[in-house]
């Protein structure tokens, strides 16, 4: 493997800063922020959760943010795009780049099953369109159509014909959008998508959220079934969650997952700055708008607006966020006026938020593929193609009660991102160095970031992390 970068390969840039900080703000607003994030919320203290969350959020996500713009940049100024040849530069040794590897394997193995789940959104948005999930009044059709679809409860897997064919068939065309807009280069593809995606994604997810507020209480003689009631069960403090360790691990990783820290993809997205290029406002607004879609939007629709149907949620439904978003959501839009048209806009915003983070996933492995082997773009794509089928295929496969789905997300959206973010913090602080940073950080900077957040780069949040680390594994390892 060589990871020395080949000129043309890769030679690509943002077009415009606002342009770079959408494609990151792109990145990081997805599926976290509209279904992982509720029911994380509601499941660990409602309001209590949300201090660790800003703890975690001021203390790890955006230090980390800044820490990978920052040696992306400077690595990319060198002339390394791919991780292996970033993690190279910065640690200058030969052997880091397999360290790099490890960098673009998370990101490429969460893509196999985040697709399948985008590819759930577009399927219920086409639903929606035609009609099709509106019909029949049985509050029951929803579960057997997220059963029938997902193989989750159905006899076989997803193989096995009827609805599960059409994912696949999803899937794989969701695979060449996100190839599409890989394929088109960097500002054409990414970025020019995403800066209509995301503006479009704040309008649609408002109109979404106003609609649903409005859902008041519509049964006045059950007033537990009204949004008020929902809105008390996400928000009010249940402040015992703050003693249990699980409620600041749960934070922390939402924070990683949300803000795509610790992926390696920021690091990557920021290697095609230019010199002068500001990092420090950059970063800070990706992760800002990241934050009011997470807190604004995902927080105020997806749990209200389930308690309107089911007037309480039982603290065991909050394990699957996926079961309040794909039958209790669909349950609350057969009830509202106007239910399918937002049923609609609803899944087709799930979908273009998925789309603008899964595109960030592969992107990574795409250039280095180019860049550390110097194949053509062509070639690189088709590679790319056969992988996705492989690792999709076996989230596919093993669908039934969604196993692999939950044992990747396990394996590489929890203990993945808390190895390689340690890796990256102790990578920054200590051999990158601080002062350098600091230094970088500020090159075309348009603010000017304290010197302690350095200083917390370099000893609070390695120990911040191995400690939540080890919390974690004392309680999910046998
Ligand atoms: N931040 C994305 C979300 O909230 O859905 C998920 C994500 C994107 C994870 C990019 C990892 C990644 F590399």
């Amino acid at each position: 493997m060589d990871s020395t970068p080949r000129d043309g390969a890769t030679r690509a840039g943002w077009g415009s800063r606002i342009g770079v900080i959408l494609a990151a703000a792109g990145s990081a607003v997805g599926l976290g922020n509209f279904l992982r994030f509720p029911g994380q919320a509601a499941k660990h203290g409602g309001g209590a959760f949300m201090l660790p969350y800003f703890i975690s959020l001021l203390v790890l996500g955006i230090p980390l943010a800044w820490a990978e713009w920052t040696m992306g940049r400077y690595a990319g100024v060198r002339g390394y795009h791919s991780a292996p040849g970033i993690f190279r530069v910065l640690l200058r040794h030969h052997a880091a780049k397999y360290l790099g590897v490890v960098a673009l394997l998370i990101p490429f193995i969460v893509y196999t099953y985040y697709v399948v789940v985008e590819a759930w959104c577009l399927i219920y948005a086409l639903h929606y369109a035609t009609g099709d999930l509106m019909r029949g009044d049985d509050p029951g059709q929803y579960a057997a159509f997220f059963g029938r679809l997902t193989g989750a409860t159905a006899e076989g897997s997803v193989f096995g014909g009827g609805d599960g064919l059409t994912l696949l068939g999803v899937v794989a065309l969701c695979f060449a959008l996100n190839l599409y807009l890989i394929v088109r280069g960097l500002s054409r593809g990414i970025e020019a998508f995403c800066k209509v995606a995301i503006p479009g994604l704040a309008v649609l997810a408002t109109i979404v959220l106003v609609r649903v507020l409005l859902l008041g209480t519509p049964d006045p003689s059950k007033p537990s079934q009204s949004i008020e009631a929902g809105l008390g069960f996400m928000w009010n403090p249940r402040a015992e969650a703050l003693f249990d360790p699980e409620t600041w691990l749960a934070a922390s990783g939402q924070i990683f997952f949300s803000l795509s820290v610790g992926f390696g993809v920021l690091v990557h997205y920021a290697s095609y700055l230019r010199k002068k290029d500001d990092v420090a406002l950059s970063a800070l607004t990706a992760n800002s708008m990241n934050e009011l879609f997470e807190v604004c939007l995902g927080g105020l629709i997806t749990i209200p607006a389930a308690f309107v149907f089911l007037g309480a949620i039982d603290p065991g439904t909050l394990e699957s966020s996926f079961k309040l978003g794909f039958v209790t959501l669909p349950n609350v839009f057969a009830m509202m006026w106007g239910g399918r048209v937002f049923g609609f806009l609803w899944f087709f915003c799930l979908f273009i938020a998925a789309i603008t983070s899964s595109v960030s996933m592969l992107q990574p492995v795409m250039v280095f593929f180019q860049e550390g082997t110097g194949m053509s773009r062509r070639r690189a794509a088709a590679l790319l193609g056969v992988l996705c089928a492989v690792g999709s295929g076996i989230v596919l496969y093993f669908s039934k009660g969604l196993v692999a789905l939950d044992t990747f997300d396990f394996w590489m959206g929890t203990v993945g991102i808390f190895v390689l973010a340690t890796v990256q913090a102790v990578l920054y602080g200590w051999v990158f160095g601080i002062e350098r940073g600091h230094e970088e950080l500020h090159r075309g900077a348009h603010i000017k970031v304290p010197f302690v957040v350095q200083i917390g780069l370099k000893y609070v949040v390695p120990v911040y992390l191995l400690v939540i680390f080890a919390a974690f594994c004392v309680k999910n390892l046998p």
